[in-house]
This record gives structure tokens, C-alpha cells and sequence, in this order.
């Protein structure tokens, strides 16, 4: 039963940038930030932060964005910034980053089992001073997603997967 219940998750779970107007509530926020520590972490590092934008900070992301940049981060009421602290050792941070990638799909599928939508965003203005000083990211956290969370307003079509046979070999 477990196995065809995380597959049905992973199956449907969807890229939503259409969303409900409701935050999701701080208890299912904590609930989702404290599944996400539990992805596979060479060494036990721990390297992802996470901040949850409030009011004042969607603000000032927003003044750093312009109108354009402005108005998408309104699409979602919830807002994550997710990074990931580099030590400056080439194979740690790889490893690191890998891991902080496998934190924000736990948090991305968690939200889909909770009946939420989710986006994995990269925006631009995150890479930039003006859009990193926004948020508070320190020079040594390279950013890995802005994850948007909310209401689902609607299916999303599934983007085509090539099949098993296009990418797997099993070897001699
Ligand atoms: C590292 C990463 C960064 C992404 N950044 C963006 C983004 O900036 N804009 C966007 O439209 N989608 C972004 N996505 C979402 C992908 O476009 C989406 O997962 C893909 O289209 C497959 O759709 P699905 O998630 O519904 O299966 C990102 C996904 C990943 C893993």
C-alpha cells in the first residue's frame, strides 16, 4: 500500500502558478519545514535555510523587483526562500546543494499530500544583491528555490516524461 501511495504523490503532484488566495497556515508551514530536515544529508550537514516571507519582506523583494518581478510574486500567497549554506569545499557544497534540492521536494510533495499547490521558482532577482539583501542571504548561501504554496485553484496538464528506456541502463 505505502508503495502505490508515494507513487500516486509523485505522479500527480504538479508545477501550480495559478493559486488560492488563503496562507497556508503556519502550523501546516512547520509541519512541512520539519518534514524537509529529514532528506538524505552526506555528512549530516544540515545546509538548507529557510525563510518564510512575511509581509514586510515580500515588500521589500518586491521594491528590489520591479513591477514585473513584482507581480508574480503575488501568484502565490506563500512565499519559502530556500538556500543552501556553502562551506567553500568544491565536493561539500555539490553534495550540499544536491541535498538542499532533496529538502525542497520533500516540502514540494509533503504540500501536494496536504492538498496544497507548490512551484519550485528560481527567480532571477534572487541572484542579485538588491533581491538577495531583501530576503537577509548571507554572501556564503547560494539560493535554491523560491517555493510558492497555496491553494489549488485547478488540475495542471502533467508535462510528457520520456519513458524508462531513454535513460536507463542496467549495466554489466
Ligand atoms: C531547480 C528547479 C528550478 C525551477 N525553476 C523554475 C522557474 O524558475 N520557473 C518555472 O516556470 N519553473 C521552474 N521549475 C519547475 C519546472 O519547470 C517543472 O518542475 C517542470 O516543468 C515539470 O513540471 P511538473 O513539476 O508539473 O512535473 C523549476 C524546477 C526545478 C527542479
Amino acid at each position: 500500500m505505502e508503495f502505490e501511495e508515494i507513487a500516486r504523490l509523485v505522479r500527480s503532484r504538479r508545477t501550480h502558478k495559478a493559486f488560492g488566495r488563503d496562507p497556508v497556515p503556519r502550523e501546516t508551514l512547520d509541519e512541512l519545514l520539519e518534514l524537509a530536515r529529514w532528506a538524505p544529508n552526506h555528512h549530516v550537514t544540515e545546509p538548507w535555510r529557510f525563510r518564510v516571507l512575511g509581509p514586510a519582506a515580500l515588500a521589500r523583494l518586491q521594491a528590489a523587483g520591479g513591477r514585473n518581478e513584482a507581480a508574480k510574486l503575488e501568484r502565490a500567497p506563500t512565499l519559502v526562500v530556500v538556500s543552501c549554506v556553502l562551506s567553500g569545499d568544491a565536493v561539500q557544497d555539490e553534495e550540499d546543494l544536491h541535498a538542499t534540492a532533496a529538502a525542497v521536494y520533500v516540502v514540494l510533495l509533503a504540500a501536494h499530500a496536504r492538498g496544497l499547490a507548490g512551484y519550485w521558482r528560481t527567480p532571477g532577482l534572487l541572484r542579485r544583491p538588491e533581491g538577495r539583501a531583501a530576503v537577509g542571504l548571507r554572501a556564503e548561501e547560494r539560493v535554491v528555490a523560491l517555493i510558492h504554496l497555496g491553494p489549488a485553484t485547478g488540475p495542471r496538464p502533467a508535462p510528457v516524461r520520456r519513458p524508462p528506456t531513454d535513460f536507463v541502463e542496467y549495466l554489466d
